[in-house]
């Protein structure tokens, strides 16, 4: 059993899908690991740390030559893979609605390609979830990233020569990244408080010291559909919303909008409108901006200004933190393949539930229910 680990190709990405303790464990598990030369440099772990972690250093060619998985970050250009053998593992986030054409293409060469981000959300699969993992980086770093383009303090301080106010920091949408916005907030002294369509944040709003923002006595209030996963609301409750979010933002200094639809855009959360009702200086980051944008005038890899408002755009928010965000993505990667590893094979065998969740292409076909539907 060869496991390939690929350099990232796909501009800014700096994370990398194994890292040396990961490369440890499969080898623990009875597999050769081969790391292609240079793949961990742009999150800090070097070649030689991955040579004393038992791996092979490689070139592509030679990484992919005889490799039955292959481990990426981003799904590699199927022209980079010529040379892999048929019914190779292909595992990594390969964004297959976003990249349908690529699907198409691991099809073509006979891969199996399986797409981390259909991991189903079920208590079983927590710990092989790259959404959640990268995730909960996203919504630390927007935090910092807001308080670097924000020109006043976040915490109140007192001083002898006079008093700093608290910032005030409203986060939209509480899932994986929501969360950890409003607890890193919490942490820098900001006064934090948050919405989102799905009630049963209200509670975890209030247990992070947060003050819940909430439409109250609309139909369809609930919000939440499979998974876990947010639904698109009726027209009513998105016009008592923004009206509820208007009053609101008006008085903060700091947005970070985290909501996301999976397989749709995301919900249009903050008009332009709304950003000139806010004071000059004030600072909202965009999570979603890869995902069509969350906030009007959000560009995708950008700090623009709008009325005075810095509007923050990064993409691929976890890259820029590629040290820990390849530590939890390598280790989800393990976590995945080492639950299904079936000693006497000395290979992973996926089981129906999980298999056909991730699975996008078998025997030269893409396969997958979602993509096929
Ligand atoms: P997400 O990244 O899909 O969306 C972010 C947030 O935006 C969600 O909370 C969503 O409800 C919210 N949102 C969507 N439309 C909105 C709107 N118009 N206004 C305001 N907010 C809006 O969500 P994420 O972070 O993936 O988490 C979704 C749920 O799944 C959470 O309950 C989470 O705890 C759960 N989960 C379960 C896992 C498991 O059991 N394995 C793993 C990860 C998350």
């Amino acid at each position: 059993m060869r496991i390939a680990v690929l350099k990232e190709g796909a501009p800014g990405e700096r994370r990398v899908a194994a890292v040396p303790e990961t490369v440890k464990k499969f080898i623990a598990l009875g597999a050769e690991v081969a790391v292609e030369s240079g793949a961990g440099v742009a999150a800090s772990y070097a070649d030689a740390d991955y040579a004393a972690a038992g791996a092979g250093i490689a070139s592509r060619a030679e990484a992919l030559n005889g490799a039955d998985i292959v481990l990426g970050v981003q799904g590699p250009d199927p022209a980079s893979l010529t040379g892999v053998k048929a019914g190779a593992w292909l595992a990594a986030g390969l964004n297959p609605f976003g990249e349908r054409a690529r699907v198409d293409a691991y099809a073509a060469l006979g891969i199996e390609a399986l797409a981390m981000e259909f991991m189903p959300r079920i208590t079983r699969a927590q710990s092989m979830d790259i959404l959640s993992s990268q995730s909960n980086l996203s919504g630390y770093k927007a935090v910092l990233d807001a308080a670097a383009e924000y020109d006043r303090a976040f915490p109140m301080m007192m001083t002898a020569a006079g008093t700093v106010s608290a910032a005030k920091l409203f986060v939209m949408g509480v899932g994986v990244a929501g969360l950890q916005a409003i607890a890193t907030g919490r942490r820098l002294g900001a006064q934090v408080s948050a919405t989102d369509v799905r009630s049963a944040t209200r509670e975890q709003i209030l247990s992070l010291g947060a003050k819940p923002i909430f439409v109250e006595n609309v139909k369809g209030i609930e919000g939440e559909g499979s998974g876990g996963y947010a639904t698109e609301m009726s027209e009513e409750y998105q016009k008592a919303q923004a009206e509820l979010v208007s009053g609101h933002i008006a008085k903060q200094d700091i947005v970070i909008t985290t909501a996301l639809i999976p397989g749709r855009p995301a919900p249009r959360l903050i008009s332009d409108a709304q950003i000139a009702t806010m004071r000059p200086g004030s600072v909202i980051v965009d999570l979603a901006v890869e995902a069509g944008g969350n906030v009007e005038g959000a560009v995708a890899g950008e700090v623009v200004v709008r009325h005075g408002v810095k509007i923050v755009g990064h993409r691929n928010v976890p890259s820029r933190l590629a040290t820990d965000s390849s530590a939890l993505f390598a280790r989800n990667l393990y976590n995945f393949l080492s639950a299904f590893w079936d000693k006497d094979a000395g290979k992973p065998v996926l089981d129906e539930e999980i298999g056909d969740a991730i699975r996008l292409t078998q025997g030269g076909k893409v396969v997958n229910a979602r993509l096929l539907a």
